[in-house]
């Protein structure tokens, strides 16, 4: 397994958004797994079904938190997160058709991108938590 293209997520530093990241990232690699071992596609139908699922709980908690406390960069947060899906749509729509090597590709797509979402726009959400609370410490 390539070590750089299954890096771990960076820390964010709120405990339950970084396992949720944790996650994603297993059922990315797992997908990936499944789609390279070819043949029967349901495994990956599956794995992407959860994922999906999955991230949708994770986005929504996240622009909760953001919300509750009046995050000012909450907007721009939403906008990245209906980006990621429309990426995963494409991912889907690709898996559904049967396409082995281009949803392969897709999926590593996405990888990079979220681990670039998280490593900068959730790492900056994550340090205005830290700020808020130290201000009210
Ligand atoms: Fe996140
Ligand atoms: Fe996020």
């Amino acid at each position: 397994m390539n070590e750089t293209l299954h890096a771990a997520p960076v820390k964010i530093g709120e405990k339950s958004i970084d396992t949720e990241h944790d996650l994603q990232m297993q059922m990315l690699d797992s997908l990936s797994e499944a789609l390279q071992k070819g043949g029967d596609f349901s495994p990956s139908r599956y794995i992407l079904e959860q994922f999906i699922e999955f991230s949708d709980m994770h986005f929504l908690s996240e622009q909760l938190v953001m919300r509750l406390h009046s995050y000012p960069g909450y907007e721009t947060h939403l906008e990245a997160h209906t980006r990621l899906m429309k990426k995963v749509r494409k991912i889907r729509e690709s898996v559904f058709r049967g396409e082995n090597a281009p949803s392969l590709e897709l999926v590593e797509e996405l990888r990079d991108w979220l681990l670039n979402h998280v490593a900068s726009e959730d790492v900056a959400f994550g340090e205005f938590l830290r700020e808020k609370e130290g201000r009210s410490a």
